[in-house]
């Protein structure tokens, strides 16, 4: 499968990262104390968010992607399969937080040909979902 298929613009970038770092705020991270934002540009063009969910039972913490991947499921009726154009992860603590396994395999599942933005060390990074999650497990 080629690499990202959806050409982004800058200023779309721009935007989708102020939504995630609203959304940042709303986290729910007593626990790690490491609040996670995400923002996702869906196939219907809109922008949904979501917050990582921590909870006493640590496993069962809901990371910010996937959170924003079901808030996007559930508003969005049509193309959903290739739902995820991009996603935009920020955090307030550590220099880069990019998804971890779960989210990899969540975000394949509506990723195709999507692309993925996180900080990295010499600023902002982004990959593929393709490139994210190689040899990747489907149906
Ligand atoms: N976290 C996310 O929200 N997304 C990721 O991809 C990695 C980790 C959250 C989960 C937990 O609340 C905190 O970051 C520390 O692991």
């Amino acid at each position: 499968m080629p690499a990202a298929t959806f050409e982004i613009a800058p200023e779309t970038i721009a935007t989708l990262k102020k939504h995630a770092l609203d959304a940042m705020k709303m986290a729910y991270a007593p626990y790690s104390k490491i609040h996670v934002g995400a923002a996702l540009l869906a196939s219907d063009g809109n922008i949904y968010t979501g917050c990582n969910v921590e909870n006493a039972s640590y496993g069962l913490t809901i990371c910010a992607e996937r959170s924003a991947i079901s808030a996007a499921i559930g508003a969005v009726t049509k193309g959903r399969q290739r739902l995820l154009r991009a996603i935009y992860i920020v955090n307030n603590k550590l220099p880069a937080i990019p998804p971890c396994g779960a989210c990899r395999q969540v975000i394949y599942e509506f990723g195709e040909g999507g692309i993925v933005y996180f900080a990295g060390k010499s600023g902002l990074k982004s990959l593929a979902v393709a490139e994210l999650l190689p040899e990747a497990f489907r149906l």
